[in-house]
């Protein structure tokens, strides 16, 4: 029996997204954005790809980026993304979004540019930033409109970047006539910010977090160093983590039976991480890098189909195609 044929002709919205590459995933990662897009990918048509050309504005270690892109692909299908329902690929294999970058960068100004988030940033550190931090926002505006994207889900630190995409299509309609689709932000819950081991956000740059992909003894290691407050019978920050795997109605029950037992709560709170994670780490191993190539590759086809239509149209309005 067919689905209801209503649910099958529904037109799903262009949803897109791009997580930059840069290595071991957190559980905070998991929870604050892979698990969200995996439990909402199918009702949109969902684009994932991997901005590996961003990443090159501050990586330099052509091994590290290739690994890191490779772990990324797999990250996503261990975390349940199956490939065969959204249009996963990487920047770098649709030249169409550099192409379009340098058209948009023609079109913005240099102070505008120059209140970019990045490049703002680096420059208060007193470090010299490179070009490609300058025109970031345009290559992000490029992966963003070549697609006619219609939400982009991101983290609050990319609010920005989504509105400078706005305003480029914008300057595009305007100067060329009505071409791309101006896309709204989706922001992600901050609500849902996991602490890490010191109990402050986990985030890779403090050292504080539970790798996702982890084993069993880096998990350990990591719980067993949850710092616990000296007063009280729960130790906050571990509860905090343990939320994420267990219903506030089975950790009651836990905590209540070992009040004060520090070292048998993080010994459950071991045991529930790894009872989450080994099926997704198993999943993870056996995925090759040919099944890695293969899926990009096919992805790739897709995002170029797309992507080529839309620059055929934009060179000509821009006067390059004779
Ligand atoms: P990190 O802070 O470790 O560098 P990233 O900035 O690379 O992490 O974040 C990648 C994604 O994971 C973002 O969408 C971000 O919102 C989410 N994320 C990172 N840390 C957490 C956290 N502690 N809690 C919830 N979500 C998080
Ligand atoms: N700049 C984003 C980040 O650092 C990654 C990114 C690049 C992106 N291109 C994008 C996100 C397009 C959404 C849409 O997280």
């Amino acid at each position: 029996m067919a689905e209801n044929p209503s649910t099958e002709l529904r037109i799903k919205l262009r949803r897109l997204t791009g997580l930059q590459p840069s290595g071991q995933l957190h559980i905070g990662n998991y929870f604050g954005a892979l698990k969200p897009f995996v439990d909402e990918y199918k009702n949109y048509d969902s684009f994932l790809f991997i901005p590996d050309y961003h990443a090159l504005t501050s990586l330099r270690d052509p091994m590290a980026l290739r690994a890191n892109i490779v772990s990324a692909v797999k990250d996503y299908i261990a975390v349940g993304v199956d490939p065969s329902g959204l249009t996963l690929y990487k920047q770098s294999d649709i030249p169409e979004h550099t192409e379009l970058a340098w058209i948009l960068d023609c079109l913005v100004t240099v102070p505008f540019l120059m209140q970019g988030h990045a490049y703002k940033d680096k420059v208060a550190k007193g470090l010299e930033p490179n070009a490609g931090l300058l025109t970031y926002p345009m290559l992000m505006a490029a992966d963003i409109l070549l697609y006619d994207t219609a939400i982009v889900p991101v983290g609050e630190d990319q609010r920005q970047h989504v509105e400078y995409a706005r305003e480029a299509a914008a300057k595009f309609n305007t100067t060329y006539g009505q071409t791309f689709k101006e896309p709204k932000e989706s922001i992600l819950d901050t609500l849902g910010v996991v602490p890490g081991v010191d109990g402050q956000k986990m985030s890779k740059s403090y050292g504080n977090t539970i790798p996702l992909f982890g084993t069993k003894d880096e998990i350990t290691k990591a719980v067993m160093s949850i710092v616990t407050d000296s007063s009280g019978d729960k130790p906050k920050h571990v509860y905090a983590i343990h939320k994420l795997f267990k219903t506030e109605a089975e950790l009651t029950e836990l905590y209540e039976a070992n009040k004060g037992k520090y070292k048998a709560l993080k010994e459950a709170l071991i045991e529930d991480i790894e009872t989450f994670v080994a099926p997704m780490r198993e999943r993870r191993t056996s995925i090759t890098e040919d099944e890695v190539k293969r899926v990009l590759r096919e992805g790739g086809e897709k995002a170029k189909a797309i992507a080529s239509v839309k620059m055929a149209g934009v060179r000509k309005k821009v006067g390059v195609t004779l």
